[in-house]
């Protein structure tokens, strides 16, 4: 079954979010939807043409790492954005945040600087699956970093598309703008 792009144009008009930037960035997130679907097709036809064993199968089953997390880790980010309420520091994702953290504050600076690491990737707060604990964690692109079994209760994209058309090379005030538009709600419904 094929992979469909969902719609995120309810984000349009999104305080810190030009509407350039982020039809741009809804057409990238669709590009990775598209590849994911060619990749899997040929890796298919591929394993009934006997070509496994191939340099070519092999660097396409790389590649599918690039394109799928590309294509989910969009619909991750987007979905925990528009949101305009701060964060409810005595809910179940503010609580566990100071438990793991020592503070609710000590925790966004630690994703924040997370975040503004240089390099191109990704910022996700994970929750441990076996553990519960929650880590902030940086994604090198979109495939290298992940914590296995790792549940992503919030994500930031921090490729430059993200933010170099209203933001220039000022990662960390697109940073401060993302987490005035974070949807707390969405967040929170992913823990486990
Ligand atoms: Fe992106």
């Amino acid at each position: 079954m094929a992979y469909s792009a969902k719609g995120y144009g309810k984000l349009i008009g999104m305080e810190g979010f030009g509407e350039t930037l982020l039809k741009n960035h809804f057409t990238l997130y669709q590009g990775y939807v598209t590849n994911t679907n060619k990749l899997l097709d040929t890796l298919a036809s591929m394993l009934k043409e006997g070509k496994i064993g191939t340099p070519e199968y092999a660097e396409l089953k790389r590649r599918l790492g690039f394109e799928f997390n590309g294509m989910r880790l969009h619909e991750y980010y987007f979905e925990n954005l528009g949101g305009k309420e701060a964060p409810n520091k005595s809910g179940k994702l503010g609580r566990k945040l100071a438990e793991d953290f020592g503070s609710y504050e000590d925790w966004e600076k630690d994703f924040k600087g997370t975040g503004a690491m240089r390099g191109i990737g990704w910022t996700i707060l994970y929750q441990d699956d076996i553990t519960g604990r929650l880590i902030n964690q940086w994604i090198n692109e979109h495939e290298t970093g992940h914590l296995a079994g790792g549940i992503p209760v919030l994500v930031m994209d921090v490729f430059e598309h993200a933010f170099m058309v209203d933001y220039g090379l000022k990662r960390g005030d697109y940073i401060e703008a993302f987490f005035k538009n974070i949807n707390w709600d969405v967040a929170e419904s992913r823990l486990r």
